[in-house]
């Protein structure tokens, strides 16, 4: 990791379906973290209408972050979420690319780098999300398409603002499929976004990046996959819906 410290993360996505729910994992979660637990940042992405609520659970023992931000200020933008309405209830990250929002909600590099500017420069920090589909990946062009998302989505946010900045490499076939990549291909992926970014601002900056993987993350395959040096952590989304399942991947074992 070379003295990145490492961080895992929950994607909940459209889930859980109650405010009671959304209580009672956050802190069940929470009470996985011990004096035992490495030291790790932990972030939970969760459904805007239970951000305060996971807020209180956790009892500052781990951020809660938003799945995502409008990139725009106020106005009309029907169902937008702003920025600054996160930032107030306490949020500081936030994540924006995920191949669902790609996908499904048709969002774009360019509005994704909207997105990636707002939240940097509303003084917040984003976790961009790259990663290419099956297709590609056969093609063998898994490092051509995190190229494209890396430069296009970071466009416009200079070195200085990249502590501020987490990458999370999530290849499309492995996202809810129960096909986690093995720790060699994840491994060789992050290494090209590390050089990527080397070559977008320097090595130094590069190497204070935090990449994490994401794609069927499971407590059987968390700890190969952080042994490898170019992974810094796991953005989970299935297994962060079950407090016991996510606790033992923040205690992961290096
Ligand atoms: O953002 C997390 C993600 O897309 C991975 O989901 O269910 O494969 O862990 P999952």
């Amino acid at each position: 990791l070379y003295g990145r410290k490492p961080f895992i993360s929950g994607n909940w996505k459209l889930n859980p379906q109650t405010k009671e729910e959304a209580l009672t994992l956050a802190s069940g979660i929470a009470s996985s973290i011990n004096e035992n637990s490495p030291d790790v940042d932990v972030a939970l992405f969760v459904p805007y209408v239970f951000i305060e609520t996971a807020i209180s659970a956790v009892g500052g023992k781990l951020a809660v972050g938003a799945e995502g931000v409008c990139p725009h200020n106020s106005g009309a933008f029907t169902g937008g979420i702003s920025t600054s309405m996160v930032k107030s209830i306490g949020v500081n990250w936030v994540l924006a690319g995920h191949s669902e929002r790609r996908e499904i909600f048709g969002e774009t590099n360019d509005y994704i780098n909207a997105q990636c500017l707002k939240i940097i420069d509303d003084g917040m920090s984003v976790m961009l999300c790259i990663g290419e589909s099956l297709d590609e990946f056969e093609l063998d062009l898994a490092g051509s398409v995190c190229e494209v998302q890396l430069k296009k989505g970071l466009m416009g946010i200079r070195k200085e603002e990249l502590d501020r900045v987490a990458i999370a490499y999530e290849p499309i076939w492995a996202i809810g499929t129960g096909k986690v990549a093995t720790p060699e291909i994840a491994q060789s992926v992050h290494a090209k976004c590390r050089a990527i970014l080397a070559d977008m601002y320097d090595q130094e900056a590069a190497d204070e990046v935090r990449i994490l993987y994401g794609g069927s993350v499971t407590p059987e395959s968390v700890d190969d996959l952080m042994n490898q040096p170019d992974i810094d952590g796991a953005l989970v989304g299935g297994a962060s819906l079950d407090k016991d399942k996510f606790g033992r991947i923040i205690n992961f074992k290096t």
